[in-house]
């Protein structure tokens, strides 16, 4: 899928659980699950078990809110999807590749497949907002022609080509966090995954990043988003995944935030 600003949306499969039915019965291939996990265990080498026996699947075009209490194993599932770690027991498939049986060749061409951003931005310094996002291309060996309009092109997207030549340090936290989306945009990835993007944020700026991440949903990226902010999951009814103890504890379609997450 091209995340060009111009695309269409009904370029985007949108008809996953998050989304309801289309109204269509045209002959399109049934969905597919971007995210598969079956039958997750992680233990970590301490003892800690974080997941425990967690069956997810996230089909293309969804959003996905990853909720549950401190320590529930939000960000160890994330881990997992990002093969930062991998599952003590059980199957994780990332677009159809299962993450344990990758050759290690082929590890760098899953990961472009997620997008990943972090609460913490985790941006370069010394590096302007255009360096941040072509770093990403260029350390995956991408052309130098492509760089360009690629970097270009996820900067307008996001609303920051104004900004393109500020550092870090001289922009707000919430173009901080542009600039990290934007990163994670430019291998055009098949998944946007974020654990807890507002968490540095006042609500109306949070409120921003989220507009932004909806928006690039439409754009028919699928978003998986841990987060603790309670206002915007009841606010948004979107699918709400929530994590108990390692356990999955509720799969809701139009969910709200409840006290216990
Ligand atoms: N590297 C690690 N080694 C051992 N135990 C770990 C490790 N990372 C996480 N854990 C444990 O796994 C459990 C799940 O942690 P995780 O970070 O996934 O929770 P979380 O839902 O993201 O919490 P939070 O909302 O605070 O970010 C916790 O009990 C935690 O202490
Ligand atoms: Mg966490």
């Amino acid at each position: 899928m091209t995340i060009a600003p111009s695309r269409p949306a009904e370029g985007a499969r949108v008809t996953g659980p998050g989304s309801g039915p289309t109204g269509t019965t045209d002959d399109r291939p049934p969905d597919r699950a971007v995210v598969l996990l079956h039958d997750v265990t992680k233990a970590y080498p301490n003892g800690n078990i974080a997941l425990r026996e967690v069956d997810l699947l996230v089909p293309e075009g969804d959003f996905v809110f990853l909720v549950g209490p401190s320590g529930a194993g939000k960000s160890t599932l994330i881990k997992l999807l990002i093969r930062d770690e991998l599952a003590t027991k059980g199957k994780v498939l990332v677009d159809g590749q299962d993450l344990a049986h990758l050759r290690r060749r082929h590890i760098p061409k899953v990961r472009r497949k997620i997008g990943i951003v972090f609460q913490d931005f985790k941006l370069l310094q010394t590096k302007s907002v255009w360096e941040n996002v072509a770093f990403a291309l260029e350390v995956t060996g991408t052309p130098g022609r492509q760089i360009r309009p690629a970097v270009d092109r996820v900067l307008a997207l996001v609303g920051l080509s104004a900004q393109a030549r500020q550092t870090p340090a001289q922009l707000s936290g919430g173009e901080q966090q542009r600039t990290a989306i934007a990163r994670a945009l430019v291998h055009d990835p098949r998944i946007i995954i974020a654990d807890e993007p507002t968490g540095n944020l006042d609500p109306l700026i949070s409120w921003e990043i989220i507009q932004l991440l909806l928006r690039i949903n439409e754009l028919g990226v699928t978003v998986l988003m841990a987060t603790h902010n309670a206002e915007v999951v009841t606010a948004l009814r979107k699918r709400v995944v929530a994590l108990e103890e390692g356990r999955i504890v509720r799969d809701e379609v139009g969910g709200a935030y409840h006290r216990e997450d």
